[in-house]
């Protein structure tokens, strides 16, 4: 695996409908509790779609805020990548209706389906199209609105899920700068997060608790070991927002500070695809993320599948 590569992330930007819905709304239909909610995930609201937003208008307003803040226009993008397992349609792909609402006229595009390691799976791909040399500009967008799956008479799945998107320009830099990826995936999983077509999502709470609490520093610790850096090295660690507990519990797992992973899904909730790149794009605009420094990103999920990434941010 190589561990420099010709690739930064150029800018970032993330779009949430503006519906938010409290775990105190959730009690009025659902026999839970703030307390239950905050204490077991870390979650206090999310933010949900109304019937007539799309996936496609939630990943078209990401891009937009993606192109804007990396300064690049739609015309130089050459492969628009949507990470999502809640498209509008079969086909187009999302990624396709993204190109267009955008005017990426010169882009390649589809969409990649890897659950909740969606956008790490994608930025691996673009990436890697980046380095060989094909490709200059990609946009990577991670989208999901789970509150169409979800069944909301299950208070074990309901609570936990939010809507929303976020998008990464990825660009083609000239010098090369630490980098490192590493992808899993162990479908005799599959049955522990599952939605299937026209079902709602199950899950097994406890399984993939253990699963994620296992995998975050698994993969950090590979990351770190291959690439000769300590935590000290990253400027953060922007694990998916599926928990807080996870989170919480990987860290502590692996000897690791907690103040270096980023956290928001208190406000979120859990996004499956978007969770990255909506905390990426929070932890840029905080400036707990400054020019060249490095981050790692580290999805997991359905599949089950996981991944890390590691690479620069504002890179040249
Ligand atoms: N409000 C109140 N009570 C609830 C509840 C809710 N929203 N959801 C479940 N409960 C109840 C259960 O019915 C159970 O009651 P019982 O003992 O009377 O049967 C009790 O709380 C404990 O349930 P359990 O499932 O053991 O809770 P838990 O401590 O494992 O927490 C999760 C449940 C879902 C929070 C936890 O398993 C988890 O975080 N899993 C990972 C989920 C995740 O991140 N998925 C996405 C990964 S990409």
């Amino acid at each position: 695996m190589m561990h420099q590569a010709h690739v930064t992330i150029a800018g970032a930007g993330f779009y949430v409908p503006p519906r938010v819905v409290t775990n105190n709304d959730l009690s009025q239909r659902l026999e839970t509790d703030d307390e239950w909610i905050v204490q077991r995930t870390g979650i206090r609201q999310r933010h949900l779609v109304e019937e007539s937003v799309t996936t496609t208008d939630l990943a078209t307003r990401a891009a937009w805020a993606a192109l804007d803040q990396s300064g690049t226009a739609a015309e130089e993008i050459d492969l628009v990548i949507v990470a999502t397992s809640t498209p509008d349609d079969r086909f187009p792909s999302t990624a396709a209706r993204v190109q267009h609402a955008i005017g990426a006229t010169h882009a390649a595009a589809f969409d990649l389906s890897a659950a909740c390691s969606g956008f790490v799976y994608a930025t691996a791909v673009g990436s890697q199209w980046i380095e060989t040399g094909c490709f200059r500009n990609a946009l990577v967008v991670g989208v999901d609105v789970f509150s169409r799956i979800v069944d909301w008479r299950d208070r074990r799945t309901a609570i936990l899920f939010g809507d929303g998107a976020g998008a990464v320009l990825l660009r083609r830099t000239e010098k090369p700068y630490p980098y490192y990826l590493s992808l899993g995936a162990d479908g005799s999983g599959g049955e522990l997060l599952r939605a299937p077509m026209g079902g709602p999502v199950s899950m097994n709470g406890t399984e993939v608790y253990k699963f994620g609490v296992r995998i975050i520093p698994s993969l950090l610790q590979e990351a770190l070991q291959a690439l000769h850096l300590t935590i000290d090295d990253l400027a953060l660690v922007i694990p998916h927002q599926a928990n807080a507990r996870i989170i919480e519990s990987a860290a502590k797992k692996g000897g690791y500070p907690f103040e270096k992973f980023f956290l928001n899904v208190d406000r979120y909730g859990n996004t499956s695809a978007a969770s990255i790149p909506i905390a990426l794009t929070e932890a840029l605009q905080q400036k707990v993320v400054r020019e060249g420094d490095l981050v790692a990103m580290i999805g997991f999920g359905g599949g089950l599948t996981w991944g890390i990434h590691v690479l620069s941010v504002y890179a040249r």
